[in-house]
């Protein structure tokens, strides 16, 4: 299982929100909005769409990152992701770095269309696919030395831009942007910190006192591929970012339900009146 340390998070993993500027200036958000932050952590990113006026509620399902965020004041909420109960509270729904944790897409989307008001948009990023590529298959083979099934405790869904357009159009989205890009991304320390603090579900899987040796084992495999000359570790990181908008509109919007019921028909103009027999 995953769980995340707001120490450890800031020491080994903030580089996660200092990238996160850019899907910021995507979201171009204004004063005034109400925007949910899906996955805020301690909240560092969160605290510049407050900066920018807008009054914004976070959710995470990590208990000590939600308090975090509420340390630098945020309106934060532990809540699973894939279970958001907000019915078209918000104009925008922003999320950085969180969605390739939940292996439940579409439970995920159907709460982020819900919670958004009609012409509400979605501006996210996410591990695309072929993320960490060389991580996983090193961890993969690590674990599999050991007789562990790698793929049985891989938390991550890393999907290509068609499968998730497709997704976010079978939800009612219209995409604006779709973009799959490489990152290479600088870690601020060593890749056994990252490991430590990002690859947990696969070490959980090894009896305790056989991890450091897994780490020292990846890492020996991957520093040809992913250590620079300078000693840096550069991670293989691959990036999905996304630009849609909730294509319900206020007229038709009386409920989730109602999505599917059919249209009413005017008065005296029944089955009968069209000439049906039942
Ligand atoms: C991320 O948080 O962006 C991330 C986490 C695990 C693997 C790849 C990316």
């Amino acid at each position: 299982m995953q769980t995340w340390n707001p120490e450890q998070y800031a020491t080994h993993a903030r580089f996660v929100s200092d990238l996160g500027q850019p899907l910021l200036e995507l979201l171009a958000p204004r004063a005034g909005e109400r925007v949910l932050d899906v996955g805020c952590g301690d909240g560092a990113l969160t605290e510049r769409l407050v900066a920018a006026g807008c009054r914004v509620v976070g959710i995470d399902n990590s208990a000590a990152q939600v308090r975090a965020a509420r340390a630098r004041g945020i309106d934060a909420r532990v809540a699973d992701a894939a279970a958001l109960d907000f019915d078209r509270e918000f104009d925008a729904v922003f999320s950085n770095a969180v969605l390739h944790w939940i292996t439940r897409p579409d439970a995920v989307l159907a709460g982020i269309r819900r919670a958004l008001a009609p012409g509400g948009r979605l501006v996210a990023e996410l591990g695309g696919h072929g993320c960490v590529a060389a991580v996983r298959e090193a961890l993969g083979i690590a674990l599999d030395r050991r007789g562990i099934d790698a793929e049985g405790c891989d938390p991550w869904y890393f999907p290509t831009a068609a499968e998730y357009r497709a997704r976010l159009e079978e939800h009612g989205f219209a995409v604006d942007t779709i973009e799959l890009f490489p990152r290479a991304t600088r870690l601020p320390s060593d890749l056994t910190d990252w490991l430590q603090t990002f690859a947990q579900p696969f070490l959980a899987a090894v009896p305790a006192p056989e991890r450091p040796a897994v780490c020292a084992e990846v890492r020996r495999r991957l520093e040809p591929q992913l250590r620079g000359g300078d000693g840096t570790w550069v991670a293989d990181y691959v990036r999905l970012r996304v630009a849609a908008r909730n294509l319900r509109r206020a007229a038709c919007d009386a409920g989730a339900s109602s999505e599917r019921r059919p249209p009413t028909r005017p008065p005296g103009r029944g089955a009968a009146a069209r000439g049906g027999a039942r």
